[in-house]
Formats: C-alpha cells, sequence, structure tokens
C-alpha cells in the first residue's frame, strides 16, 4: 500500500516534477478533486495537466473523483478520505493531486490530518511530493526575484487580517548562535537536505554547523 500526494506544478503541465510524474506512472489509480457535484472535470485544471501527462508519456491509469466543494468543512475531507481509504480495496497504489506545492494552502493536509488520526498504516505509506508555486512561477514570468540578498518574503491570505504563521529562516552564517530565533510554534532544523549528512531534526540546533540550513517554525 502507498499514497503519493502529488504536487502539479502551477497550471504548467512541464512543470511537474519529475519524482511527481513517477509517482503517476506509478500509481495503479490517481484520484482527482473537482468542484463538480456530478463528478465531472469539465473545468478541472488538474484533470486537464494529468491527462496531458498521460498522453505525452504514454501512460493511462483509472481516474477517481473526489467532489471537492472547498467549503473547509470536515465532513468534506472526510468524504473525500473515505474515497480513499474504499480505493484500497482495489488497488494498492493511489496519487491524490493537487496544483502548486502542496505545502501551499493545499488541502493535501486536512486530508492527511484525519488520514494520521485514523489510519496511521496509510499515514506512514504516504510520501508528499512537493511542487512549483504558483507565486515562484509568477516570479519567473516577469524575472522579478521574490527575495534577494537581505531581504525577506511573505505570503498573507486576503482574507483575514490577522492570522498563524509559519516562519522560513534560511541563508545562516557558519558558527552563528541560534538564539535569536524565538520559536513561536513547532520549529524544525533542516541540514544538507538532499545532500551527504542530511539531517532533519525536530528541534532548533543551538548552533549552525552549515551553510546549508533551513530553519521552518511550522504552524500549528
Ligand atoms: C488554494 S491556493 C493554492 C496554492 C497552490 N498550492 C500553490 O502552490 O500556489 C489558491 C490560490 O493560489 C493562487 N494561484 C494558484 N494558481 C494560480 C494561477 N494559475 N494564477 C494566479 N494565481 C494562482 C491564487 O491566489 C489562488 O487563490
Amino acid at each position: 500500500m502507498k499514497l503519493y500526494m502529488v504536487s502539479l506544478g502551477p497550471g504548467d503541465y512541464e512543470l511537474i516534477t519529475v519524482k511527481a510524474l513517477k509517482a503517476l506512472k506509478q500509481s495503479d489509480a490517481i484520484c482527482i478533486p473537482t468542484k463538480s457535484a456530478d463528478n465531472s472535470f469539465v473545468r478541472s485544471m488538474t484533470y486537464k495537466i494529468v491527462k496531458k501527462l498521460m498522453d505525452e508519456f504514454g501512460f493511462d491509469k483509472p481516474i477517481i473523483p473526489m467532489y471537492s466543494p472547498m467549503k473547509f468543512q470536515k465532513e468534506d475531507w472526510q468524504r473525500q478520505v473515505d474515497i480513499i481509504y474504499n480505493s484500497f480495496n482495489e488497488y494498492k497504489t493511489l496519487s491524490f493531486v493537487t496544483l502548486g506545492d502542496s505545502a501551499v494552502y493545499s488541502t493535501v493536509y486536512y486530508l492527511l490530518d484525519l488520514i494520521k488520526e485514523q489510519n496511521i498504516t496509510i499515514y506512514k505509506q504516504c510520501e508528499v511530493i512537493p511542487g512549483v508555486t504558483s507565486f515562484s512561477h509568477a516570479s519567473a514570468k516577469v524575472k522579478k526575484p521574490l527575495c534577494v540578498g537581505d531581504s525577506s518574503f511573505l505570503i498573507r491570505p486576503l482574507h483575514k487580517k490577522k492570522v498563524p504563521f509559519t516562519t522560513v529562516y534560511m541563508r545562516p552564517k557558519i558558527g552563528m548562535s541560534t538564539e535569536n530565533i524565538k520559536n513561536k510554534n513547532l520549529i524544525y532544523t533542516f541540514e544538507n537536505l538532499n545532500y551527504k549528512e542530511e539531517q532533519i531534526l525536530d528541534y532548533k540546533k543551538q548552533k549552525v554547523d552549515k551553510y546549508m540550513t533551513l530553519f521552518i517554525d511550522f504552524l500549528q
């Protein structure tokens, strides 16, 4: 049993990652959200991307529609999670797809929170595959950086003023102390990701040892 949460990128099918493409190819079926209660995909960008990838890369998988009205209600996420549980009776490997990157305002984590609570086996067998965000794509389109040198970069939802937030700390100096980083929520240290001696720690390292270090204070 394997569940992939696949980020499809910002709408241009060529902006999908190789890892995401491989996950789709390895899946026995692909779960695609739709806003249409009749389970059609007429206006679905997600469906268009998956279809285009299947045509271009020569594979064909059964599609499982997941009605997703975007009303932020638990029963909607529960219905989608139940579809995933039921689909595992028929298929061994499933992908659930999302636009952009799963880390940014995606349904993925509403579903994963429920799965973690209700079926730890599936949760442990789940892999989240990151993707290109809409704002990375937008930045590239107009050839303007989101942050450069000593600047920072904020993502703010437009519907509310005061909201909880995640902070990403980057570009440390080797040897610096991290005591000035005031962790508010749940901070992790990511060192040398995808390099030799990769480390992921669920706490803040007291001293920076490697330039390739990120601290993320995740909202909870
Ligand atoms: C639910 S969020 C999903 C974000 C997505 N996961 C990402 O990585 O960009 C949807 C919001 O992302 C932005 N967005 C997503 N796709 C976009 C696009 N193709 N053009 C402009 N904005 C987009 C809009 O602000 C939209 O309201």
